[in-house]
C-alpha cells in the first residue's frame, strides 16, 4: 500500500496557491492508495478549503488533518470550527476527518490530530517570560501594542535582550479557542491517547499524522531571535512522549514549521514533510 503525504498547501495565500496547484497536479499523476494531507490546507473562512481539496483526483481514501490555519477566522469560534463545522465540510467533500476517526485497513491504522503547543519548545536563551508566550507577543512587540502593555507594567523580569525582540505569533489574533493552549493540547492528546489505546489492542502497524511538531529534534536550526521566538508555537514535547508509549507506531509525519527534517527517535521515525509557502513537496511511504 502506497501513501501519498503532504501538508501546508496554504491555498488561500496568493503566492502559495500556484505552487499548491502544481503540487496537487504532481500528486494526481503519482498514483498511490491512500492520500494524507496534514494541515494548513486553507483557512476556514470562505471556500478556499473546498476549492483546494476539489483539485485532488484520487480514487482511494483521502485523509484530512487540520492545521492551525484552518482555525484562523474572523468569527469567534475556532473551537467550534474544529469540532463541528470543519468535520462536516470535509466529510461532505468525500474526505475522511481523521482526528475523530482513525483510518484502518488490514493491518494498518492511521491516526491524526492537529496537535498544538504548550511553549515547551520555547528557547530559553531568549529569556522571555512565559506570559508573553501565552499572549503570543514578544516583549518588544508588547511595548508597541496598547492591548499588551500590562505584560510590561510593574514587572522587572524583562532582560534588555528580550526587550529588543519584536515578534508576534498570529494565532494570537486569528485563533479563538476560549481556553489556554495547554488545556487545548491536553484535550487533543486525551483524544489521541484513547484512539491509540484502542488501536493497539490489535496487532497492527500505526502511522501518526500530527500537524504540529511532536519532537524538538524536528525544530529548525537556530535563527534570528524573531524566528526563534516562534519555536514556542511549533509543537510540544508532550505529543512525542505520548507517541513513544505505543511501540506499534512506526512513523509520525508532521508539517507546520515548513522545514524538512527527519529523526529516528526511540522506536519510531519522525518526519517533517517540509512544505512551505515558497516550496512544496509530498512524500510517499510504502507499507506492507
Ligand atoms: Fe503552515
Ligand atoms: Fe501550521
Amino acid at each position: 500500500m502506497r501513501l501519498l503525504i503532504t501538508a501546508d498547501l496554504h491555498y488561500n495565500h496568493p503566492r502559495s496557491r500556484p505552487l499548491a496547484e502544481d503540487l496537487i497536479g504532481q500528486m494526481n499523476q503519482a498514483g498511490g492508495d491512500v492520500l494524507l494531507v496534514i494541515g494548513d490546507t486553507a483557512s476556514a473562512d470562505g471556500d478556499d478549503l473546498e476549492r483546494c481539496l476539489s483539485l485532488f483526483q484520487f480514487h482511494g481514501p483521502k485523509l484530512f488533518v487540520a492545521g492551525n490555519h484552518e482555525l484562523w477566522t474572523r468569527r469567534d469560534n475556532s473551537h467550534q470550527l474544529l469540532t463541528q463545522e470543519l468535520p462536516s465540510r470535509i466529510r461532505q467533500l468525500g474526505w475522511h476527518w481523521l482526528q475523530d476517526e482513525p483510518f484502518t485497513a488490514d493491518h494498518l491504522a492511521i491516526v491524526g490530530s492537529i496537535g498544538w503547543y504548550d511553549y515547551s519548545f520555547a528557547q530559553e536563551n531568549l529569556q522571555i517570560p512565559r506570559r508573553f508566550y501565552a499572549a503570543k507577543v514578544s516583549p518588544g512587540a508588547a511595548e508597541r501594542l496598547p492591548q499588551h502593555q500590562h505584560l510590561l507594567e510593574h514587572h522587572t523580569d524583562i532582560s534588555p535582550h528580550a526587550a529588543d525582540i519584536i515578534a508576534r505569533w498570529n494565532d494570537g489574533q486569528f485563533v479563538k479557542l476560549h481556553q489556554t493552549d495547554e488545556e487545548f493540547l491536553d484535550r487533543l492528546l486525551d483524544q489521541l491517547s484513547s484512539q491509540l489505546k484502542t488501536l493497539s489492542q490489535s496487532p497492527r502497524r500505526i502511522i501518526a499524522a500530527i500537524h504540529h511538531l511532536p519532537f524538538a529534534q524536528l525544530l529548525p536550526p537556530p535563527h534570528s531571535a524573531q524566528w526563534d521566538f516562534a519555536k514556542a508555537y511549533l509543537g510540544s514535547e508532550k505529543i512525542g512522549r505520548l507517541l513513544l508509549q505505543f511501540p506499534q507506531i512506526s512513523h509520525v509525519f508532521c508539517g507546520h514549521s515548513h522545514f524538512p527534517a527527519q529523526s529516528h527517535i526511540g522506536h519510531l521515525q519522525a518526519i517533517n514533510i517540509g512544505s512551505g509557502y515558497r516550496k512544496k513537496t509530498f512524500l510517499t511511504l510504502d507499507v506492507d
